[in-house]
């Protein structure tokens, strides 16, 4: 996957790229990054790529025949280039988004800053993505959302064990808690069963445990899930708890 990042602060973008696994993948050559400033494509000394809204306001807008020239850039060398702007006004992503987009060869991140992009850049991307329902003060921090949520599930980014971890059937369903040593700290001890050896009665547990999270948490989840006949068995056999406390 190569990645396109266009941004009035690339300096935000690219020590993230540049770090742990992002930048292993890249070194590899499973990934690539070109994290560019938007500025580059300015035209006058100053280097401007935003001015006043028509209409008044306060706030800044950021140019659309600035945005038109770094596209056009980008389409002509890499004619399979997905364009994704990053906005608050997009369609929310979630994973389901995440594994389409993660299919690309070549996503282009416009991230915008400062009141927004002039209203005629919409019609120069091929999607609009927000990553929640909250407003942050600019694109980059989802710009990098979206790079760490499609980068983890391209070929040999992630170790074989993670891997395996995010295809098995537990996808869709919160983690189950994991422990490590002390078995017991200030008084609260790791469950017995984690001790016992068992291995297929951790994988039970650590089924059901995970089952019951989401069903506490984000009962929402469950609706999308795949769920086996003994899974829907035990959600059965669980009732609503106030405290949540699973
Ligand atoms: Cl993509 N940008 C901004 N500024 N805020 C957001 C967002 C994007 N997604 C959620 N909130």
């Amino acid at each position: 996957m190569k990645y396109t990042v266009l941004t009035l602060f690339p300096e935000l973008v690219a020590p993230w790229a540049g770090t742990g696994i992002l930048a292993k993948a890249a070194a590899a050559g499973q990934l690539e990054f070109d994290i560019r400033d938007l500025r580059d494509w300015a035209t006058d000394r100053h280097r401007t790529a935003d001015d006043a809204p028509y209409g008044g306001g306060a706030g800044m807008v950021i140019r659309v025949d600035l945005v038109a020239r770094a596209l056009a850039e980008v389409r002509t060398t890499s004619p399979d280039a997905h364009v994704v702007l990053l906005t608050p006004a997009g369609e929310r992503l979630d994973q389901a988004l995440v594994e389409r987009l993660a299919r690309e060869s070549h996503l282009v991140l416009l991230s915008g800053r400062y009141e927004g992009f002039d209203a005629r850049v919409e019609e120069l991307v091929d999607r609009e993505v927000s990553v929640g329902d909250y407003v942050l003060m600019g694109g980059e921090a989802a710009v990098v959302a979206l790079i760490e949520a499609t980068a983890r599930l391209q070929d040999g980014v992630l170790h074989d064990s993670e891997s395996a971890l995010k295809e098995s059937f537990a996808a869709g369903l919160l983690d189950y808690p994991e422990y490590t040593r002390p078995p017991e700290f200030e008084g609260r001890k790791v469950p017995e069963i984690l001790l016992s050896g068992n291995h297929g009665e951790v994988a039970r547990w650590r089924r059901r445990q995970a089952l019951e999270r989401t069903f506490r948490r984000r009962p929402d989840l469950l609706e999308k899930a795949d769920l086996t006949a003994d899974d829907e068995e035990f959600l059965e056999s669980l009732h609503p708890d106030p405290t949540g406390d699973v």
